[in-house]
Order: structure tokens, then sequence, then C-alpha cells
């Protein structure tokens, strides 16, 4: 045990369980996924019809839900059970499965959203190709994560978990960290491409204010670099 949790292994998804306390904690040791799912949601767009399912990839507690624009049926895929009972209680429709294999049938889904969980599998290209199967011809991914570069490591892998609002350490693997053009070339191999891209950075008077508790969440501002977290809009070809 260190600071009454198990020792696990860098990257183990068995942190999340002994976390699981933390998740809907705006100033706890998830607050910045809050901040990023709220960017997230900003890019989905509307339905295509009133019910129609969006497929959150590593769901987690459902952090998405109240982002989502209205009318959509969010369904959430996680390892993690004990994060999607957490889920559930938000309105989203939870699966036990894993990303690398999404038990979804071929172009089933007019939307899907991978949020912060790419950087966390170990095959990028099968991840790619799973979420470009399930994807509807014409329909929408939107994907943020952490891109594979010096900065990266140092600020976020580094520094960023030792501040309050940073991710918990031993969370991430730096080999496994997401290069946006590798991403871009693995999405195109399958039909799936990347129409918009991204960094993303927190405003600083915004994260001055949570940290003195006068906000309960950051803003996302929009940056041209994508050395450290990007997003983007990916668009599956409509055969
Ligand atoms: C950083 S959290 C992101 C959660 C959520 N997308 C959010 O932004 O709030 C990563 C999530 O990925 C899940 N996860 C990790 N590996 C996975 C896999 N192979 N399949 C499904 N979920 C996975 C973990 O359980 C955890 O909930």
């Amino acid at each position: 045990m260190a600071n009454g949790l198990p020792v696990r292994s860098p990257n183990d998804p068995a942190q999340y369980d002994d976390l699981t306390d933390e998740w809907w904690k705006p100033h706890g040791r998830f607050a910045a996924l809050h901040w990023l799912a709220e960017a997230r949601g900003a890019l989905v767009p509307p339905p295509p019809y009133p019910g129609a399912p969006l497929l959150d990839v590593a769901c987690g507690a459902g952090l998405l839900a109240p982002h989502l624009p209205p009318g959509w049926r969010h369904v959430g895929l996680d390892l993690s059970a004990l994060s999607l009972v957490q889920a559930r209680a938000h309105g989203v429709g939870p699966v036990r499965g894993d990303a690398l294999r999404l038990p979804f049938a071929d172009a089933s889904l007019p939307c899907v959203v991978a949020g912060e969980v790419l950087e966390h599998l170990p095959d990028l290209e099968g991840a790619c190709a799973e979420l470009a199967r399930v994807l509807a011809g014409g329909g929408v991914l939107v994907v943020d994560t952490l891109a594979d570069t010096l900065f990266a490591r140092l600020a976020l892998l580094g520094v960023a978990e030792h501040v309050p609002g940073g991710p918990p350490a031993g969370l991430h693997r730096a080999d496994l960290l997401v290069d946006p053009g590798r991403l871009t070339r693995a999405l195109a191999a399958h039909g799936v491409h990347v129409r918009q891209l991204g960094g993303l950075r927190p405003s600083v008077p915004g994260y001055l204010l949570w940290l003195l508790r006068r906000r309960s969440s950051v803003r996302m501002l929009p940056t041209r670099s994508t050395a450290g977290v990007y997003q983007l809009i990916a668009v599956k070809e409509d055969t």
C-alpha cells in the first residue's frame, strides 16, 4: 500500500477502481477530466434523430453526460464495473467491455466518442480499427488524448501529476502517448478522416480561481499547439 492505495503497475486500469470515490468530486483526483469532458461535449454534433445512440468508449463514471447535446442516447463502455455503476446513475447506458473489442455491430453508431483513453491502450492501430468499424458511414468520431511529445512527458506526466487537478501519478505510461499524425493515419486507414484537430490548455485565471475554490471547474481553451492535450473530430466515409 502507498498513500492508502494498493501499489499497481503504471497504466493498470484497476487504479480507477481504487480511486472510484474521486470521479465526481469537482476538486478530486479526476478534476481535469471534468474540464476535458466539457470541451469534448462541445465537439459532439446534435443527434441525427431523437434517441440516436452515442457510444462513449471508456466512459469512466460518465463525466461526459452533462455536456452532451440533448437527444442522444448515451451508451458508455468501460472495463471498470465500479465506474459504470456511477455512469449509470448519471443516465448512461452501461456496457462492460474492452475498447479493443467493441461489442457493437459494424457501422451501427452515428457518433463515437473516445475521451482520454487512447493513451492507455496498448494497440493504437487496433483501437482505431474498432472505432472505425462500429461507426456508421457519415458518422462522427470525437477524440481527445495526450500527445507523444517531450512536452507531454515532462509537463503532463511529470509536473502535472504533482499539482492539484493533474492526473494521479502512475496512471499513464509514457510509451503509450499518441502522436497526432500516427492517430490521423491509423483512422484514415479505415476510412475515418480527421476534419478538425487542435490543442487544449486550461485557462490560467480559471485554474487559479479553481485552486481558491471560487470555481468548480476550469475552462479548457483552444491552442494551436498539439504538443500536450489535443482533440479531434473525424468523419467516416459514406460508402
Ligand atoms: C482517463 S479515464 C477517462 C474516462 C472518461 N472517458 C472521462 O474522460 O471521464 C480512462 C478510462 O479508460 C478505461 N479503460 C482503460 N482501458 C480500457 C479498455 N481497454 N477498455 C475499456 N475501458 C478502458 C478506464 O477504466 C477509465 O475509466
